[in-house]
């Protein structure tokens, strides 16, 4: 996903730019640049690849950028055009007069380039961005007012939009606007900055106002203006941002993955306090806004995600129907909104994303608020266009997630749905309070459970070194934790680039084990409960078709040492409560497989932080 950075102030653009850059650079992206305004006169500086291409191309000339206070940045996470200079923003019109940073998708530039090449344009990259710099260059020769320009260009845009501008003529200001794409103003003493996301400006300041759609905020180094697409002048809404820069700062881990890993005890905690006081207390999620009304009458669950969430929403599915007897369908957003869904107001949709600005889910959502269902939102940024749509919340406090793969946030996430599901449970009274407060005992007791997991890291990296040059990876698992053998093949792959696939074990038989022969390490999530003697007998199956076998087991049975090459060990736990413990293992697998291949961890080749367009 691309990422959009601005100052304009007294002190030098430069630095800050660059510095707001390096706090995307999780988000992904394969370019990057900046425009300045050095002495009344536009200038842009664009790399391909890593960020420190471009701060080297600045280097060169670095005594004269310096003399800009005013500028835009951009990282770019090619959607139309190849990763090349010429397709990095920011973008121009013919003059070279204008500069603008964009992220989202413009839906109709084709027919927008066609319109302004007619009109003498030319274009140089093959993006759809550059449409957007020459309509604002031809809007601002008509009314000479950059704001103008902007609103005027935006109304014959269709499709997603973050925008920075900025324009020669027009010292000292910078335009922005967004729809469908999120974008904040940090408000320091004196100076302004523009961002996609928190981690750009939270070292600078904690006072910031989130665009709403098509509101469009111009800035100088003294002063902030609002007006919506109809010109009518707007109340900036300031807030405070809740983080604390030390979110972007490892800590002394070697990665930000590792670190968000070894966080997750305390974003238990985090998730807990204020929510779970005692289990013989009723939970308290005051963002939800389902009473016993709304649950008597509530006869199905719909969930949407994408990715980690999805796998989480897939846990939630089997909490929520186990202890609410409401039946719940779990869907990736993807398929949810090309497909005729049934749903009315007595069905709840829940939406679950990391950094709520997934395109997809948010147009799941939207398409279910829109025939009349109640959306929940469970996501980690409260501050985002999904929970700020929602009719109720969930925010999982997992503080800001850095790595693109995610962890901590799906073990908030997770941990969320424990306790929506004893929440509305509570009220359903769909369950006896001994079986509450058995789960409520065990959530308690889960950080000090997850702690102990990882001080047995080293037997973790032992196992990880061994299979470390596999070309295919098998989990397997049943019932609940079938999202586990999920979200453990997803972090394998997306990190170290494994073919690794997670399947129910009942499905091995029904074409998969084909595949197993020596070279195929097969991972048995094998937790006490009532399906650990399949599991075991699936294992010994595998075993049988020669597979390499690992065990991941809270069982202290000797006898697996027979079955299995690999055994990692982790406490005992309830069946229930196995898939927050079961995931930490395999991600700290996935993470040091990767770091053995010496893969770029925290920002894998081709992903993005969150998938901001469809
Ligand atoms: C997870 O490790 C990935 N980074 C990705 O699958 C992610 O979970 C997915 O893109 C959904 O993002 P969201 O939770 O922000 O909606």
């Amino acid at each position: 996903m691309c990422g959009i950075v601005g100052y304009i102030g007294e002190k030098s653009a430069l630095g800050i730019l660059l510095d707001g850059l390096t706090n995307l650079e999780y988000r992904g992206y394969d370019s990057a640049g900046i425009a300045v305004n050095v002495e009344g006169k536009v200038e842009l500086y664009k790399a391909e690849g890593k960020l420190q291409n471009l701060k080297d191309l600045t280097n060169e000339k670095r005594e004269h950028i310096l003399k800009s206070t005013i500028g835009i940045g951009h990282i770019r996470w090619a959607t139309h055009g190849s990763p090349t200079a010429v397709n990095a923003h920011p973008h121009s019109c013919n003059c070279g007069r204008v500069a603008i940073v964009h992220n989202g998708i413009i839906e109709n530039y084709k027919e927008l380039r066609a319109k302004l090449e007619k009109q003498g344009c030319t274009f140089r990259s093959q993006t759809d961005t550059e449409t957007v710099a020459h309509l604002v260059a031809s809007k601002y020769a008509q009314t000479n007012n950059l704001t103008e320009a902007v609103r005027l260009a935006t109304k014959e845009i269709e499709g997603a939009y973050a925008l920075a501008v900025i324009h020669q003529d027009v010292k000292n200001t910078i335009v922005a606007t967004r729809r469908n794409a999120p974008l904040l103003v940090g408000i320091g003493e004196g100076e302004y900055y523009v961002a996609s996301d928190v981690p750009a400006i939270i070292k600078y300041t904690k006072r910031a106002m989130y665009l709403d759609d098509n509101q469009i905020v111009t800035l100088t180094s003294n002063s902030m203006k609002l007006i919506d697409s109809d010109n009518n002048e707007l109340v900036p809404k300031i807030e405070t941002l809740p983080w604390e820069p030390v979110a972007l700062s490892k800590m002394g881990y070697k990665h930000f993955m590792l670190k968000e890993i070894h966080e997750q005890p305390d974003v238990v905690r985090n998730v807990l306090s204020g929510k779970l006081r005692a289990s013989n207390e009723n939970i308290v999620l005051n963002e939800v806004k389902l009473d016993k009304e709304a649950l008597k009458t509530l006869n199905r669950i719909q969930i949407v995600a994408c990715g980690t969430s999805l796998h989480a929403a897939m846990v939630g599915k089997y909490i929520i129907e186990d202890l609410c007897g409401i039946p719940v369908d779990v869907e990736p957003s993807s398929e949810y909104i090309y497909r005729k869904t049934v749903g009315d107001k007595n069905t709840l949709v829940i939406g679950v994303s990391q950094s709520g600005e997934t395109a997809d889910t948010i147009t799941a959502v939207r398409q279910a608020k829109s025939r009349g269902s109640h959306v929940l939102i469970v996501t980690n940024r409260p501050d985002s266009t999904m929970a700020r749509e929602a009719d109720s919340l969930v925010p999982v406090s997992a503080g800001i997630e850095v790595s693109v793969a995610a962890t901590k946030s799906y073990m908030a996430q997770v941990i969320s749905f424990y306790l929506l599901a004893i929440h509305i449970a509570e009220i359903k009274e769909s369950a006896s309070r001994s079986e509450l407060e058995k789960i409520k005992r065990e959530l308690i007791l889960l950080p000090q459970k997850l702690e102990k997991t990882l001080s047995h890291k080293d037997e973790v990296k032992t196992c990880a070194k061994k299979f470390a040059n596999s070309k295919d990876f098998i989990f397997i698992a049943r019932g609940i934790n079938f999202p586990t053998a999920l979200e453990g093949a997803l972090k394998l792959k997306e990190i170290s680039y494994i073919n690794a696939t997670g399947y129910t074990a009942g499905e091995l038989k029904h074409g998969p084990i084909a595949m197993l022969d020596e070279s195929m390490p097969v991972l048995s999530i094998l937790m006490k409960g009532k399906v650990y003697d399949k599991i075991l007998s699936n294992s010994e199956e595998a075993k049988a078709r020669n597979a390499r076998m690992i065990a991941l087991t809270d069982s202290d049975d000797t006898k697996l040492d027979e079955l299995f090459e690999c055994i990692i060990r982790i406490p005992e736990v309830d069946e229930m409560l196995s898939p927050a413990l079961a995931i930490v293992s395999l991600q700290l697998l996935a993470y040091y497989i990767a770091e053995f291949l010496g893969k770029d961890v925290d920002q894998p080749r081709n992903l993005a932080k969150s998938v901001t367009v469809e």
